[in-house]
């Protein structure tokens, strides 16, 4: 039995296939629609999600299986005291995989340790977010035809973004990335990761004016400063709108480069660029259904 907790889980060559299966199941929506007839999806969201949840939910119930769950532990009994591993014990008893949401890092590699069944991370802190990182890369993929070959610029609140720190562990593996981090110097990315890019002989640099960067990046991967993980209201304030990506930036950018954001935004990519043929993030959603597919079909081993 296999879970998927980080995106490294999966070597490059599985992920070119969970890509490959992803895509055919876009071409051929059909022959998929029953492929888990009689399965159980269990979503259980410790913590606030649309795009995630919802896009799991959408997968199962394209392959023809069904959905349980909850989306906010005061629903569950997790309000009562039950720990995630108890939780998951139970789960296995009532699905067939289970996608888990928890505000606490680790606790879906917890809740794994015990699970009968297979266990997704599907957010777990300001820690990874594998599922989200399987879009980015299969949007990648899709739009631009491969995953080697670079210049990622990553914009906004790099310290606490999950998504972030998924993305650069799953792109150091394919050649020629370069990458670009543009943040206050408050919310720089965390030294642990810069220490492995240095050990691994990946390039990097920092700065903090997008401005600057603009012109050499392949990819732009922009990200909301993470309210919710701040400890004081007063930093947030001060650092939400940092950087606004706005049309007269955009002219600076190369006519190939893709926007990428995981979402939700909040003011940090302005409306007048959702019109833009780079703006990918609309569409890096909808991959976000496909590879969530792919993802059911190959942690219970079923086969289109
Ligand atoms: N991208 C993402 O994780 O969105 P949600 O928080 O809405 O699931």
């Amino acid at each position: 039995m296999r879970h998927l907790m980080s995106p490294l889980d999966f070597t490059t060559e599985e992920l070119d296939r969970l890509f490959d299966l992803a895509n055919d199941i876009e071409k051929h929506p059909a022959k998929y629609a029953h492929a888990c007839d009689g399965k159980i999806l269990a979503t259980c969201f410790y913590e606030p999600s649309t795009r995630t949840r919802l896009s799991f939910e959408s997968a199962m119930t394209r392959l023809g299986g069904r959905v349980i769950g909850f989306s906010d532990a005061a629903s569950s009994s997790a309000s009562k005291g039950e720990s995630v591993s108890d939780t998951i014990r139970i789960i296995s008893c009532y699905a067939d995989i289970c996608a888990m949401r928890h505000f606490k890092e680790g606790a879906p590699m917890v809740a794994a340790e015990k699970s009968g069944i297979p266990v997704i991370n599907a957010g777990d802190g300001g820690h990874q977010h594998p599922t989200q990182t399987l879009t980015d890369l299969l949007t990648i993929r899709t739009m631009k035809g491969r995953l080697s070959g670079f210049t990622v610029g990553l914009c906004g609140d790099l310290k606490f973004g999950r998504t972030v720190h998924s993305l650069i562990n799953a792109l150091v593996r394919y050649e020629d990335i370069h990458f670009i981090f543009i943040s206050p110097e408050e919310l720089r990315v965390p030294d642990y990761i810069t220490d492995m890019l240095r050990t691994r002989g990946i390039p990097f640099e920092e700065v903090i004016r997008l401005e600057e960067v603009m012109p050499r990046l392949d990819l732009l991967y922009m990200t909301r400063v993470q309210k919710e993980r701040f400890f004081n209201e007063e930093d947030y304030v001060r650092l939400k709108d940092f950087y606004i990506l706005d049309r007269n930036k955009m002219k600076l950018a190369k006519e190939d480069m893709l926007v990428l954001h995981p979402l939700p935004r909040v003011n940090e990519i302005s409306v007048e660029v959702d019109n833009d043929p780079r703006a990918a993030y609309f569409k890096q959603a909808q991959y976000g259904v496909y590879v969530r597919m792919a993802l059911i079909l190959t942690l219970l081993e079923i086969k289109g």
